[in-house]
């Protein structure tokens, strides 16, 4: 029967699928023919639905939290269907840190290795010890280690050879009991006391006056991911924008920052019906209603095409964008990878 996915996906987008299914344990997978197309789904926090869906949608709501004490750290079993914030939280009353700059990240547990979470300079690909997933052509369960995932800028295995083939099932995190606190990111450097508790406050601090709560002004975070160009382009840029926001990805590449070039690019506040390019910060879109799926493809192609021509870069949006037979990629042409 046809479901509304509009409560399925932050962005809310009006739109529906063919059938849902609630996985609650790995019974319920095993039981799955797993018929093309089908969308794997969290909280719905990093996906688009930009047209009525034709499949069926796979939602994981997976429990369970289980804490083994080590001599170094502590081994965290997270069941996929776990809520990331609420994990963050539970581990710090629990006086086990270290989660804390990933804090107020919404979404589930199996899928934040997906696109290895980040934010103010962690992400959680240095605390993985190992993924669980379902094979699905299998019908087994199997692990991969850290290494194993591949992981990267927003960026793993899973989005790669394993996607739609992979279905995780519980992420293992590995995590220090020597607390070490992480303040690269700018405006951690200022706080007093260097504490867990402080950092986790600051956070949701920073993250609450910029980013929009998708629960009352619906949104992705955001769309699209920070461009790694070689040193050679970023020093071009540089030359004509010296204020451009960039930071050193490793000997040749430097990553530059998408939201800048978004707002310096005067888009701010650029509308296509109920969508907007946020006034707080140019890389979250957010949805004020009455939106279609076709406004949310002319928004992306518009910033995509003005950014190109004003500082000859290209955006990759890090928003999965689905229209009715499977995942798309709209990078400047658009492309469907077909079932
Ligand atoms: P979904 O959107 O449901 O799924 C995301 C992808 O993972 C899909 O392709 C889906 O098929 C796949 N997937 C989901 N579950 C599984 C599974 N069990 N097995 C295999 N594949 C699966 N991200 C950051 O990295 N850093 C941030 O700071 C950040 N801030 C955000 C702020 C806001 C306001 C919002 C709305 C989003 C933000 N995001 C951020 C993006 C998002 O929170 C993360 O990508 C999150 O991990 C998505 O979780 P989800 O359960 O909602 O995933
Ligand atoms: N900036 C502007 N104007 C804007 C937005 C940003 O000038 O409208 C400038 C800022 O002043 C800053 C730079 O751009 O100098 C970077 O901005 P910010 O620190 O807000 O971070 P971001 O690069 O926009 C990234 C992640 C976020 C993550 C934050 C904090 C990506 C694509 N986004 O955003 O992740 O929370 O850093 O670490 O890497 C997400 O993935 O959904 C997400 C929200």
């Amino acid at each position: 029967m046809a479901q509304s996915l509009q409560s399925l996906h932050t962005f809310a987008l009006n739109n529906q699928c063919q059938h849902l299914v609630e996985i609650k344990n790995i019974e319920d997978l095993k039981k799955q023919p797993f018929l093309s197309p089908f969308c794997l789904l969290g909280e719905g926090s990093n996906t688009v639905f930009l047209s009525d869906f034709s499949g069926t949608v796979i939602k994981m709501a997976t429990q369970g939290i289980n804490i083994t004490q080590r001599s170094e750290d502590y081994l965290i079993a997270v069941a996929a269907g776990e809520n990331w914030h609420q994990l963050v939280c539970y581990l710090l009353d629990e006086n086990i840190p270290g989660l804390e700059n990933l804090a107020l990240i919404p979404g589930t547990v199996g899928a934040a290795p997906v696109q290895n979470i980040g934010a103010y300079g962690v992400e959680i690909a240095s605390f993985i010890e190992a993924v669980e997933y379902y094979d699905i052509a299998s019908k087994t369960i199997k692990q991969l280690n850290a290494q194993q995932c591949q992981f990267g800028y927003r960026d793993s295995i899973f989005k790669h050879r394993l996607k739609n083939k992979a279905v995780i099932t519980c992420v293992y995190l590995a995590i220090p009991k020597k607390w070490q606190g992480v303040l690269s990111y700018g405006p951690l450097q200022q706080l007093k006391a260097i504490t867990p508790r402080a950092i986790f406050e600051h956070v949701i601090q920073t993250r609450q006056s910029k980013l929009p709560d998708p629960s009352t002004l619906p949104n992705a975070g955001s769309f699209f991911k920070n461009p790694i160009i070689d040193n050679t382009t970023l020093q071009q840029l540089l030359s004509r924008f010296k204020d451009l926001p960039h930071y050193k990805y490793n000997e040749t590449h430097h990553k530059i920052a998408a939201g800048w070039l978004i707002d310096n690019a005067g888009l701010k506040g650029y509308k296509v019906a109920g969508i907007e390019v946020h006034q707080q910060q140019a890389l979250v879109l957010i949805n004020k209603g009455n939106s279609l799926g076709r406004d949310l493809t002319a928004m992306i192609k518009h910033i995509q095409i003005v950014i190109m021509q004003r500082f000859g870069v290209a955006l990759e949006h890090e928003v999965r964008l689905i229209d009715s037979h499977g995942e798309c990629h709209l990078n400047m042409e658009y492309q469907h990878e077909g079932p």
